[in-house]
């Protein structure tokens, strides 16, 4: 398999904590990937440097075989690379059916009117009663409950039909029929093509769906291989307990 995503020698401190430390990686296309390590071990930031949502001290990005110097996140969806956050981030006064819009660029003229353009609605509306949000369509977001806005974050991304998805613990916080929802929508996607690379801290989700395992310690990947390897290789067993 090809990498869609390569990043090499990344290395990113805010003052004296380097939370990436010449990182360096690839994410094959057509495969979930799972990129895990402890807490700390500079997983978020990696996201965000790729994603352009911070600047990297130093290294490289490549996408789709694309060297991409000054990594911008609206540039990057428009090539193809979404993410979701950490803490889900949705405009909690705007309604749940204008979220999903937004995950597409809209033009400024659109969303000074608040006028969504038939398209994009039919489109939003299909990935609303996908994801079991259609009845909360026309209410403001805020109403959701934060596993929903887990899903809402899910579905406004594919708004913009991207080629891969970068998911920032999709499972966390949220309740174990969730999670299979969660589970059932990434498999879905996966088998119409699109790449994942899935941060999550939930084990048996990351060995029922994810290979490669991409492990992190100190901003440093130090294991990159099936998941049962991984589970069974003791620099990876020493890094989560901490020596
Ligand atoms: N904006 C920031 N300012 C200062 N330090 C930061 C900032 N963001 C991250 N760090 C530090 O960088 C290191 C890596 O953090 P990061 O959030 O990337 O880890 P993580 O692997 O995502 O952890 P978790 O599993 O807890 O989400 C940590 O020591 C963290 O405290
Ligand atoms: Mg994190």
């Amino acid at each position: 398999m090809s990498a869609l995503l390569t990043v090499a020698g990344l290395t990113k401190s805010f003052g004296g904590v380097r939370a990436l430390d010449d990182c360096g990686f690839e994410v094959a296309e057509g495969a979930v990937s799972a990129l895990i390590g402890p807490n700390g071990s500079g997983k978020t930031t990696a996201f965000n440097v790729i994603t352009g949502y911070q600047a990297a001290d130093s290294g490289s990005l490549s996408f789709r075989g694309r060297v991409v110097r000054r990594p911008d996140p609206c540039r990057l969806q428009r090539l193809g690379l979404a993410r979701t956050f950490q803490q889900p981030r949705v405009f909690p006064g705007l309604s749940v059916l204008e979220n999903v819009v937004l995950g597409r660029p809209q033009p400024w003229r659109a969303l000074l009117r608040r006028r969504v353009p038939g398209a994009d609605r039919r489109r939003a509306e299909e990935l609303l009663e996908e994801f079991g949000l259609a009845a909360h369509a026309e209410r403001p977001a805020a109403r959701l409950s934060y596993g929903q806005r887990r899903l809402l974050e899910f579905a406004s991304v594919l708004m913009a039909d991207p080629a891969l998805i970068l998911l920032d613990e999709p499972t966390a916080g949220v309740n174990p029929v969730m999670v299979e929802t969660m589970e059932r929508h990434i498999r879905r996607r996966y088998d119409e093509g699109v790449t994942f690379l899935i941060v999550e801290h939930e084990m048996r989700f990351v060995m029922r769906l994810c290979d490669p395992v991409i492990v992190l310690d100190h901003g440093r990947p130090i294991a990159c291989a099936a998941p049962t390897a991984v589970q069974n290789d003791p620099r990876v067993l020493d890094a989560y307990l901490g020596e």
